[in-house]
């Protein structure tokens, strides 16, 4: 089974997940950097040359092939882009594979993250805490729906919060094999 960890740009999915990657043993996976390589060109790029609905096409795509056994292996940590979970098709397969973790941090903490916004197109120019607040808020439904776990990272370091999310995912696969990273 995987850990998919799900919740708006910069909670903190990429360090988490590397964290737990650590601890666990199990391989980690960023499906925006897997499209990035596939695709050989940054996400910014596919917003703007071919928009947000292709984007997303080439999402679920990732999705699905990540999650039906092109990673070797199986049972990794899946770290997913922020707008994942706005497709229930993108949830339903996550779930059939494994637990969904939600991240979650104050608007605060997320707009000390993303920088200037470069490199999140989906924030539209806009790294404003009003902005912030209000995307948030819009997709805050869709992210509890498909949560099967909530963590909030404010001010925590990485380990900590891994450690959490493998005590509550309490699955004995995912017991702390140091070395194995
Ligand atoms: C998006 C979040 C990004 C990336 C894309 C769209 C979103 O991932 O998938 O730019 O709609 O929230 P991160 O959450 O890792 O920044």
């Amino acid at each position: 089974m995987n850990i998919a960890l799900i919740g708006f740009m910069g909670v903190g999915k990429t360090t988490v997940s590397r964290a737990l990657s650590r601890l666990s043993g199990r391989r980690e996976v960023d499906v925006d950097r897997w499209i990035v390589k596939k695709e050989g060109r940054p996400i910014s790029e596919i917003f703007a040359a071919d928009g947000e609905d292709a984007f997303r096409d080439i999402e679920t795509a990732a999705i699905r092939e990540l999650c039906g056994g092109s990673v070797r292996g199986g049972g990794v940590i899946l770290s997913c882009g922020g707008g994942a979970v706005l497709r229930p098709e993108n949830v339903e397969v996550l779930k059939k594979n494994g637990v969904i973790v939600l991240l979650t941090a104050r608007p605060e903490t997320v707009l000390g993250r993303v920088g200037d916004g470069t490199s999140r197109p989906a924030l539209g120019g806009q790294v404003t805490i009003p902005h912030i607040t209000e995307l948030m808020e819009k997709r805050r439904p869709a992210y509890e729906a498909a949560a099967d776990l909530t963590v909030a990272t404010d001010g925590r370091p990485p380990e900590e919060i891994a450690e959490e999310i493998l005590r509550m995912a309490g699955a004995a696969e995912f017991a702390v094999r140091p070395g194995k990273a």
